[in-house]
């Protein structure tokens, strides 16, 4: 394939509109898709704020944050896409929802993009099944923020084929990217291994081995992890981790992914993580309420 000129990004949610920022921020002609249109202003004033920093750090001159901005296109139109090279999904995490979204892409874009999903645990192999192209189809995960995370993992579904493959990485690599490669199992290689501790750490303060803060600072200055691994999950969204944990346990079958009933007591409560405001820890002015909902979970 010929070099990427044209990015569809389907998803203004935290994921989607950091993709879309780092491919308009590397030269490359976007349109973002969101089927909320709050998601799509919201989406604009998230990356018009975050390309200033990058200006303000002079980590990018004036001209390039005005050339990445007039590069990045809202649309709440989805036929916008029919001249992608590659179209990269970041919607919500749900089989189902992904599957229709890709049979739709199948039919508005050209024969010869590429799909790109950035789930973090869905088997690629299934997503692709809902195209009739399933050797162009392969996963894209990034990290959360993209614009600072330098990792992409690379997942190959087992139709992907190795043109697919090689494409993938080209874009990756272009977008300033480190790229890692794993095969097509549940949670790949990073979620694998991080939800299973984000659980535990779950299952730590529900059963009352010690508080949310000092589960934190351990992991942060017993492990060297950045931060700990409960507002982690408040960063990532409770409910993106709930969802993975369900999929590690029905793709892997092992007991020892069930997710924690305090992480479920959470998500049923609407407690979603930074993006609501408040998950473990509470992001609100005023917390007042939050905690007092907080000393009775
Ligand atoms: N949050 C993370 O840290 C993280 C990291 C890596 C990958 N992911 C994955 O990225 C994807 C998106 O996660 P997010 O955290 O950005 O979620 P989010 O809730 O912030 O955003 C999802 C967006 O998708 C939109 N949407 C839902 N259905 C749609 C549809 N059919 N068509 C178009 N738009 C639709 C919603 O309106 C919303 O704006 C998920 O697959 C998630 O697993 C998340």
């Amino acid at each position: 394939m010929s070099s990427v000129k044209q990015i569809g990004v389907v998803g203004g949610g935290q994921m989607g509109s950091g993709i879309a920022q780092v491919a308009a921020m590397h030269g490359i002609d976007v349109f973002l898709f969101d089927v909320d249109p709050r998601a799509l202003s919201k989406a604009s004033a998230s990356v018009s704020a975050s390309i200033a920093r990058f200006v303000s750090k002079a980590q990018l001159s004036q001209s390039e944050g005005a050339d990445a901005l007039q590069r990045l296109r809202f649309t709440s139109n989805l036929e916008d896409f029919h001249q992608a090279d590659f179209i990269i999904e970041a919607i919500v995490e749900s089989e189902d929802i992904k599957k229709r979204l890709l049979l739709q892409l199948d039919k508005i874009a050209k024969s010869s993009a590429i799909f790109g999903s950035n789930t973090s645990s869905i088997s690629i192999t299934r997503l692709a099944t809902a195209t009739s192209r399933p050797h162009q189809v392969i996963g894209m995960h990034f990290f959360n923020p993209p614009p600072v995370m330098k990792l992409i993992e690379i997942v190959r579904g087992a139709q992907t084929s190795d043109e697919t493959f090689a494409a993938t990485k080209a874009l990756s690599e272009r977008l300033g990217k480190k790229v890692i490669t794993s095969q097509d199992f549940s949670g790949f290689i990073v979620n694998r291994i991080l939800m299973p501790m984000i659980n535990e750490a779950f299952y730590a303060l529900y059963t009352g081995v010690a508080t949310k803060e000092d589960i934190d600072t351990g992991m942060k200055l017993g492990t060297n992890h950045p931060m700990g691994p409960l507002q982690l999950a408040d960063f990532i969204g409770l409910d993106v981790c709930l969802s993975i944990m369900k999929v590690l346990h029905a793709g892997l079958g092992d007991n020892k992914f069930v997710p924690c009933p305090l992480l479920v007591q959470y998500v049923d409560a609407g407690r979603l993580g930074k993006k609501q405001g408040i998950g473990v820890y509470d992001y609100r002015k005023d917390s007042r309420s939050a905690n007092s909902l907080s000393s009775r979970l």
